[in-house]
């Protein structure tokens, strides 16, 4: 039985996206090991990623039913070939989780848990195998998700769509540039840094493909401002 699938729009169409799938796991470690990936995630890099957590994390994630259901980056070919086509890299959509606003972000993600989707601040996080990066891969894969699930299902107001990027990582800062995010803050709190054991800072964004959104009209309201001209 082919695996369901979305082919990206030419000149894309050699990858697609599909729901995680059960042989995964390994694939993930092994994404998770290379340096360039770990170096722009956010999470604990002391912390080596198993097989077993792997699992967990999939687990976990399936879980969370409101989030973007076909997360993984494939070879099209190989999706139509193979039982086990391998994973490329992902880009998920999820509810923001705050972490940029540090110590109030437990209780702004709560308060945010009591509305509907539509209602809610979201992110999205994105790594992709560096044997593939820089075709425009990952800018258009995530377009497409934009324009053909995040705004028809969350009808999308300005401000809605944030994300982040560690200030160092100018590929991240490009592939935020061409979809429309423009860099509004500077966190200073992010409360992972201790963990992760970096000093960088994180430049937060918000989307405005959905209408103009200044930082002060955004959940990022209250940090240090940051424009591209400091980049
Ligand atoms: C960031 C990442 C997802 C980009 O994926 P990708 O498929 O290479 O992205 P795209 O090809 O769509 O765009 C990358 C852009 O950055 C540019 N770029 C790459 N390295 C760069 C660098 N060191 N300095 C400036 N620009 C750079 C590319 O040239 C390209 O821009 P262009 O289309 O104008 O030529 C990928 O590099 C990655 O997985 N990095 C590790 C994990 C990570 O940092 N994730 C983001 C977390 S916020």
């Amino acid at each position: 039985m082919t695996i369901s699938h979305i082919v990206l729009p030419a000149p894309h169409a050699e990858f697609c996206l599909t729901p995680w799938l059960t042989h995964d796991p390994p694939r993930l470690v092994e994404l998770m090991n290379i340096p360039s990936i770990v170096a722009g995630l956010s999470g604990n890099k002391n912390e080596r990623i198993t097989v077993e957590l792997a699992v967990r994390h999939i687990q976990a994630v399936l879980e969370e039913k409101e989030r973007w259901g076909y997360p993984i980056l494939r070879y099209t070919r190989d999706v139509e070939v193979s039982e086990e086509p391998k994973m490329l890299g992902a880009i998920s959509f999820f509810p923001f989780n705050f972490r940029a606003l540090g110590q109030r972000s437990l209780k702004l993600c709560e308060e945010e848990k009591a509305l509907p989707p539509e209602g809610r601040h979201w992110q999205f996080s994105c790594y992709v195998d560096p044997v593939i990066s820089s075709k425009g891969l990952v800018t258009a894969a995530t377009r497409w998700i934009i324009d053909n699930w995040f705004v028809p299902n969350h009808k999308s107001y300005p401000g809605q769509l944030v994300s982040s990027w560690f200030e160092p990582n100018k590929a991240s800062q490009r592939v935020h540039d061409k979809l429309g995010f423009v860099g509004v803050a500077r966190s200073v709190d992010w409360y992972e840094r201790e963990k992760r054991n970096v000093d960088e800072d994180v430049i937060c964004a918000v989307w405005q493909g959905a209408g103009e959104c200044a930082k002060e009209d955004s959940v990022f309201r209250d940090l240090p401002s940051w424009s591209r001209e400091e980049a």
